[in-house]
């Protein structure tokens, strides 16, 4: 039996039942036989949840990337690393292979070296889906620099917020992005964040839809001549375990977004570890993610999972509706994928589309069908299972956040039974935890709490950048000695974990993760508008969406709502992007507070979501008179 895949379900509780008895042995185990170490560990696990101080393979000395590419090329030197298909399909995609990576790695690890960048500084990456991404993260691994990945969707002030958060010294763009039809101008999005960030001194730009852009003097330098007399060969910095790897922001409670910082050691086990077993990956398949590399899951389950494994990642830089909405079937075809890796909310703008598209291509290369970032309701469940999967391809419905680094609670393809809206079983190591209201532990099965985990895992991020004790009151304040998710969940009667959605102030809107907080701090901006309240409601095709409750200043109240409505938009797709706009906002006269002032929220989600039956006491409102008026005037 080995360990590192479980291919039975008796040897999946086996191995977990080893990994909760004996974690450091279980973890020292894996990390011995599949990595490649500089110096191994003097000690594997030091934990302390009150501080709260996680360190993992404390001692260990390494360098990720050379488990990610180094080690594969002895056996796998021609093997194709990243599959690169472009938004075009008419464009050739491009097969980057183990040894091409290599160099293609160094070299920019190279370029990155001379413009100054040493181990432990930040290089922020605002780049689209290209190999050139990737290939940046890993030459900021291989060199020490902690890479922070801002999604290449994001606005100027939201990029700003981020590279000043983190102090970035350089920024890694490109030219523009292209994206179905439209071609974005990237580079004009970096310039405007960069017109506040005096610390940022060089910009370097790869080269992708040739437009015509400005170039900063001084500060902005084309990417391709600097690779071009670059060496090929570059030695991997020594990196200690508990070094920092990357910082990646998501949203929170507050305006700020949260940069959760993740480690080396602990991180390269995990994300590689879940990724062979929660995809049962073999060594021919061909694995895709349809995520971004800006988010945890391309992170994770795009570059560092897969490499460690010597797999073959794709890496698409389109959309699912371009040219039209068969070109996910066309590229599962194409490139013969076994493993498919998607959001429900692609699911369901897919399933839209009925099935003649997808009957038009061979999908029977796909053995592995996964889902992440959001509930995964049962209708498009079914669709994926049976349209897609052909009921012969499991779903793993994995659930992780960016904060756990690696998936944590999913089916093991092959080994657990699925079940319709269930993530199942928790990975291996993972010990999870219902809580109640008063913070008791619920015990045994058919309960629904609060989800919380118990006992660390090798890829927990280990804090917020420049934030310790925000990290400790967001994750380890609300139950002793825990790790608190945000989200609700329920264990049926055989012990499965169904999550039921965020118990807090963040909303998933096509599987991104959006706080309340910066959006309604965006509307407050207009000059017209007196308060906001920002709830979510349920939506086809996005799981939610965003309804606004405005108030207005007096000067608003004799404006065109529509103009406004705009206005506010606008407002949002400036300070955030276009993913936070609100479908719906609501003129009102005030609104539910409580006598202490706290916006209720609860009653506006429900007024949202159509519940008007199901209210709750409204009477110790400071203000029950406005809550009619609201729903009178619902949209
Ligand atoms: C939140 C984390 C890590 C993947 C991308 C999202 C929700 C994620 C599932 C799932 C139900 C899910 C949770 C979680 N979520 N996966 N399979 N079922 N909910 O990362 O942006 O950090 O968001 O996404 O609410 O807390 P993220």
């Amino acid at each position: 039996m080995s360990n590192y895949h479980i291919k039975h379900l008796e040897e999946y509780y086996q191995v977990y039942r080893k990994s909760i008895r004996e974690p450091e042995n279980f973890w020292a185990e894996i990390a011995e036989e599949h990595f490649l170490w500089r110096k191994k560990w003097d000690k594997v696990l030091e934990w302390d949840f009150t501080k709260p101080a996680i360190k993992w393979f404390q001692g260990a000395q390494l360098n990720i990337t050379e488990n990610c590419i180094d080690r594969h090329l002895g056996t796998r030197a021609n093997k194709t690393a990243i599959l690169f298909e472009p938004n075009n399909p008419d464009e050739p995609a491009q097969h980057i292979t183990y040894k091409q990576l290599s160099e293609r790695v160094n070299q920019f690890a190279n370029v990155l070296k001379e413009q100054g960048v040493k181990k432990g500084d930040r290089v922020c990456i605002y780049v689209p889906m290209i190999p050139e991404l990737a290939i940046a993260t890993l030459a900021c691994a291989r060199i020490g620099a902690i890479h922070s990945v801002v999604f290449a969707g994001f606005s100027a002030a939201a990029l700003f917020s981020r590279i000043n958060d983190s102090d970035c010294k350089i920024v890694i763009t490109s030219d523009g992005s292209f994206r179905g039809k439209k071609s974005i101008d990237l580079k004009g999005i970096v310039d405007e964040a960069l017109e506040d960030c005096a610390g940022v001194k060089t910009v370097l730009v790869v080269k992708r839809i040739n437009s015509d852009i400005h170039m900063k003097e001084g500060r902005d330098q084309w990417l391709q001549p600097l690779l071009d007399k670059a060496s090929k060969e570059c030695v991997a910095e020594t990196m200690e375990a508990e070094d920092p790897l990357f910082i990646l922001y998501t949203s929170g409670s507050t305006g700020k977004p949260k940069g959760m910082v993740h480690t080396t050691a602990g991180y390269m086990v995990y994300s590689a570890y879940t990724f062979k077993n929660a995809f049962q990956y073999q060594e021919n398949d061909v694995y895709w993610c349809t995520a971004d590399i800006g988010w945890i899951t391309g992170h994770s389950y795009i570059v560092y999972g897969p490499l460690a494994n010597g797999a073959t990642t794709v890496l698409f830089e389109g959309v699912p509706s371009y040219p039209d909405f068969g070109r996910f079937w066309e590229i599962i075809q194409k490139h013969k994928v076994t493993q498919f890796y998607t959001a429900p909310t692609a699911i369901r703008a897919l399933a839209k589309h009925g099935t003649e598209l997808v009957d038009q291509y061979d999908l029977s290369t796909l053995k592995v069908l996964g889902s992440v970032g959001e509930p995964i309701n049962e209708e498009a469940w079914h669709w994926y299972n049976d349209t897609i999967g052909k009921k012969k391809s499991p779903i793993i419905d994995t659930w992780w956040q960016t904060e756990t680094g690696g998936i944590m609670i999913t089916p093991i393809p092959y080994v657990t039974p699925t079940k319709p809206t269930y993530a199942t079983l928790p990975f291996i190591g993972v010990q999870p935890a219902l809580m109640d209201e008063n913070g008791q532990e619920l015990k045994g099965n058919q309960v629904e709490g609060r989800l919380c985990i118990k006992f660390p895992w090798p890829s927990m991020a280990r804090t917020i950048w420049g934030n310790h004790q925000r990290y400790k009151e967001t994750y380890f304040s609300a139950y002793e000695n825990m790790y608190f998710t945000g989200d609700g969940a329920l264990r049926d009667e055989v012990g499965y974990y169904r999550i039921t959605g965020r118990v807090d102030d963040v909303i998933i809107v096509s599987g991104h993760n959006l706080g309340t907080a910066p959006i309604e701090d965006a509307i407050n901006e207009h000059p017209a508008v007196a308060e906001s309240a920002i709830v979510g409601f349920p939506h086809d095709i996005k799981g939610s969406a965003l309804y606004g409750y405005v108030t207005l200043k007096d000067i608003g109240e004799s404006r065109d709502h529509n103009n406004l409505r705009k206005e506010i938009n606008q407002l949002i797709t400036d300070r955030i992007g276009p993913i936070a706009k609100l479908d719906k906002i609501q003129f009102s006269e005030g609104l539910p507070k409580t006598r202490s002032g706290k916006i209720m929220r609860r009653i506006l989600r429900k007024i949202a979501s159509n519940e008007m039956d199901n209210l709750g006491d409204i009477s110790t409102l400071l203000n029950p008179e406005v809550v009619e008026n609201i729903i009178e005037n619902k949209l």
